[in-house]
């Protein structure tokens, strides 16, 4: 799929009524859906409304398209499956003053926020989320629920694999692999390849525990 503007048509769920799910429905409602066109999904806000949209309990869902709204890869990973359980299809999230390249490739699920810059040749795999801020460099390939958090910048040629996170404000060189689940933390410089299942902080990165 190569949707670089919008959301397609339906109703959309947001799984995640915390601050990335109202971030969300913010980009949602910039992109000019009216509150009847979504609903949040959580646990924990039963039977409530938030900005004019219904909060459900996941089991009450029963069918259109998804979005987790959750940082987490591995908890994305479950509620998404859950939707899916469900009879709901992925659906993507692209704020409208988000810029992304005519080129760029994203999978199902992603959620790519305002003043993200998405550079030509990127490819951003199947719920993975680019939030504010954050920019990725040209070829690079982001791998299925990679998380990008706020201010982050990943360079050209990067690959971050399966479930990796990068935090705020931390940068990854070009041309740089980073293995699947590792997670870098807050403001740290990646200047080398990265093994798997790693936490890493500093600069340069360095790791502090195996997860
Ligand atoms: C790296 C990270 C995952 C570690 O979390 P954690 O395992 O809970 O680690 P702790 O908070 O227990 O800290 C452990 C040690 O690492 C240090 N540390 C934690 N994060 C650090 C970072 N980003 N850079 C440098 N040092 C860091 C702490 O100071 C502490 O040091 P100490 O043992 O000398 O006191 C986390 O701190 C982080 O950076 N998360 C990114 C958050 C983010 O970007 N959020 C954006 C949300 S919008």
């Amino acid at each position: 799929m190569n949707t670089p503007s919008a959301v397609s048509a339906g109703l959309i769920h947001i799984v995640g009524a915390g601050g990335l799910g109202r971030e969300t429905l913010d980009a949602l409602f910039a992109s000019g859906r009216k509150p009847d066109d979504l609903v949040l999904v959580d646990d924990h806000l039963r039977d409530a409304e938030l900005h004019g949209v219904r909060v459900l309990r996941p089991d009450v869902v029963t069918w259109g398209q998804y979005v987790v709204a959750v940082g987490d890869p591995a908890v994305r990973h479950t509620l998404g499956e859950r939707m899916q359980q469900r009879g709901l299809t992925a659906t993507s999230v692209v704020h409208p003053r988000a810029t992304l390249a005519h080129d760029v490739v994203i999978g199902s699920g992603c959620i790519v926020l305002a003043n993200a810059f998405v550079s030509t040749g990127t490819r951003l795999g199947p719920h993975s989320q680019v939030q504010y801020n954050a920019t990725v460099g040209h070829d690079t390939a982001l791998q299925e629920y990679v998380t990008v958090l706020p201010g982050a910048n990943i360079a050209g040629n990067v690959s971050l694999q399966r479930d990796v996170t990068v935090g705020s404000n931390a940068c990854v060189l070009p041309g740089l692999v980073v293995g699947a689940g590792t997670f870098v933390g807050a403001g740290a410089v990646v200047t080398k390849n990265q093994p798997a299942d790693r936490v890493l902080v500093g600069i340069p990165a360095r790791p502090t525990t195996t997860r």
